[in-house]
């Protein structure tokens, strides 16, 4: 037998070993004039099954980051594999279809992915509930909350059935409980599923309740700056003393990095 790996054993091993590798990534904007460095030799991998928290201030290149890593936009410089196939990604805003109910949301994400129009429903319906919005199949977006919303955006991601899930402050617009109820939720769903997730925030205190590692990020241009593993027990609470603790030293070190780039 041959002790070489073919092209699908290599891909296999690959998958096996991270969900994302970036490897020495840098990004710039604009042209020779006016040309800004905006992420600058990130290498970063994400273990399957892993949440990473990318914290950072406004500006430092996050969403740049994340848009890289999910196909949108290419590096100027490295490279970026994601070896489990295309990541989901959510926003900030839901950007859900207006016009199409929640469940029609879902099912176009599922249609997109293949699934035979027969098994569509079910399959909307199953998402709904693991969200727990359970009697929602039927519903416009502008008869939903904020934070309901944010589920069925966060269904439809979870509808690509991707292994690796890109998160770009999905919370942000959302009042304190709202969000504290959604953290609950992602941190059961990210732990029933086993997905991976790149959570990218400016907000300490979430990053600290939600990652297993935080990776800060300075600014202008973008390059990481140091990480910490958080082994404080999930599901933790916001107000918890330990992530207060924690929160408090990476805030230190984030007004740091912000007064060094004078930043706003
Ligand atoms: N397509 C683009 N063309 C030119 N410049 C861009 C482009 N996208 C982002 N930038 C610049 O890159 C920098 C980083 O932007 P980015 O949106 O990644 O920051 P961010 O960390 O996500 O900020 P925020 O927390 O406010 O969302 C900014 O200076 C922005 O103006
Ligand atoms: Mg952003």
């Amino acid at each position: 037998m041959a002790d070489t790996l073919t092209g699908a054993e290599e891909q296999a091993v690959e998958s096996a070993a991270h969900a994302a590798r970036l490897d020495h990534v840098s990004k710039a904007f604009g042209g020779p004039g006016g040309r800004q460095l905006v992420l600058d030799d990130i290498t970063l991998d994400v273990a399957p099954g892993e949440f990473v928290c990318l914290l950072g201030a406004s500006g430092c290149g996050k969403s740049t980051l994340l848009n890289l890593v999910a196909g949108l936009d290419k590096p100027s410089a490295g490279s970026i594999a994601t070896p489990g196939g295309r990541p989901a990604l959510m926003f900030q805003e839901h950007a859900l279809f207006p016009w199409l109910t929640a469940g029609k949301n879902i099912e176009l994400a599922l249609r997109l992915r293949g699934l035979p129009r027969e098994e569509r429903r079910p399959e909307a319906e199953r998402l709904l509930s693991l969200v727990r919005l359970g009697g929602a199949y039927g519903k416009r977006v502008h008869e939903l909350s904020g934070g309901m919303r944010q589920r069925v955006a966060l269904a439809r991601a979870l509808a690509q059935d991707s292994r690796l899930l890109l998160m770009d402050e999905p919370f942000a617009a959302l009042d304190a409980i709202t969000r504290d109820v959604l953290h609950d939720e992602l941190t059961r769903i990210w732990s029933e599923t086993g997905l991976s997730v790149l959570f990218v925030t400016h907000n300490v205190r979430e990053a600290v309740r939600l990652a297993e590692r935080v990776v800060l990020l300075s600014s202008r241009p973008g390059r990481i700056n140091r990480e910490w593993r958080i082994g404080i027990p999930q599901p933790r609470r916001i107000e918890d003393a330990a992530v207060a603790d924690l929160s408090v030293e990476i805030t230190e070190e984030l007004r740091g990095e912000i007064r060094r780039h004078g930043q706003h």
